[in-house]
């Protein structure tokens, strides 16, 4: 028995915010954003439209995928770290409102590698027979916690959701090898300082502006370009599967410079590549989930096929799952 993706979703705002409106807002230039980062536009959620709220849509289109409904569900896992509030957990508030009265829920916070980390943590619970559907949802609203005063991070981000539900199944096709990692020696390159126990919300910290995400993008970067490979080599090796074989290639899509380096370091033809950075820039937890389902509608990833996922992000968090698509 294998784990098996038995149908996948997304969702993204409908209002778009393009290089040339950020050029409106900050110091900043189409020229800048496109030949340093690769993004030309990105969504945003409307006021009113929160975490939960994207979740859902992407997690209804993944069930109609998977041909069951949310009573179906044993399990809710929701990485984010835009959540709807501190507490209660996103799930829990999507897991009311799919009706999946039957199923457990919680959130996963592990930054930009969270469906990844979700990804791994459905395939532990799915190996006992107690669990036979989990939904797994990457989904963040940056959007809300972004400084638009900020030129070093307010052009990078997106809003979006992907979902996948996971089941068990015969056959070759399923979840073939993980693997996660974190280093907690970079939690400051990439943080919102305050608003938790460490630094409760108080007049200070709005007036510090500290309940916004800070970031050392160039020491993201260099540690990005450094893990992908790493954990790529290192999952195809745990499956005994070449670099070769693999028939597409869903980076965490934070920046196309990110996204070329890795290929050239792992001379991997750039056809092999799935990018959507162009049109929704980083979706954080959401941005691999939503590049590997809008593949699938479009056709383009098929069932049979290999499909080798990598993320990166805040923690620091890194991790790679292989997978041959489809049931
Ligand atoms: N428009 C114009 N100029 C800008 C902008 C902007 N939007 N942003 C920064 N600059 C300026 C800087 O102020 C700096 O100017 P200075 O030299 O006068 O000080 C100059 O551009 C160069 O800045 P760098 O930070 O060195 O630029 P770099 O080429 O490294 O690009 C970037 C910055 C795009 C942030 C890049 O480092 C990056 O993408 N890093 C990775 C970010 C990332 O992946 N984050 C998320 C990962 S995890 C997650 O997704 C949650």
């Amino acid at each position: 028995m294998k784990v098996q993706i038995m149908g996948s979703g997304y969702a993204v705002p409908e209002r778009i915010l393009t290089n040339s409106d950020l050029e409106g807002m900050v110091d900043t230039s189409d020229e800048w954003i496109v030949s340093r980062t690769g993004i030309r536009e990105r969504r945003i959620a409307d006021e009113d439209v929160a975490a939960s709220d994207l979740a859902w849509q992407a997690a209804q289109a993944a069930l109609t995928r998977a041909g069951i409904d949310g009573r179906d569900l044993d399990l809710i896992l929701v990485a984010t770290v835009t959540s709807d509030m501190l507490f209660p957990s996103t799930a829990c508030i999507l897991q009311h409102k799919l009706g999946a009265d039957r199923a457990a829920a919680f959130d996963l916070s592990a930054g930009c590698t969270g469906f990844l980390y979700g990804m791994v943590t459905a395939e532990r619970f799915l190996a006992s027979d107690q669990y036979r559907y989990v939904l797994v949802v990457g989904v963040e609203t940056p959007s809300k916690i972004i400084d638009y005063t900020d030129r070093n991070t307010c052009v990078l981000f997106g809003d979006g959701a992907g979902a996948m539900v996971l089941g068990r199944g015969e056959g070759p096709n399923g979840i073939i090898s993980s693997c996660l990692g974190a280093d907690g020696a970079g939690v400051s390159l990439l943080w919102m300082p305050a608003g938790g126990s460490r630094l409760p919300a108080s007049i200070e910290t709005v007036n510090n502006r500290q309940h916004y995400l800070k970031m050392t993008g160039n020491e993201i970067f260099k540690f990005a370009v450094k893990a992908i490979p790493e954990y790529s080599l290192r999952v195809l090796e745990q499956a005994g599967v070449s670099m070769e074989e693999v028939d597409h290639i869903v980076l965490h899509q934070a920046n196309l410079r990110i996204l070329r380096a890795a290929a050239r370091r792992m001379r991997v033809p750039w056809s092999k590549m799935v990018v959507n950075i162009d049109r929704y820039g980083n979706m954080s937890a959401a941005s691999i989930p939503v590049a590997v389902a809008e593949a699938v509608d479009k056709n383009e990833i098929r069932a049979g096929e290999l499909v080798l996922m990598v993320g990166f992000g805040a923690g620091l968090t890194m991790g790679a799952t292989l997978v041959r698509w489809g049931r």
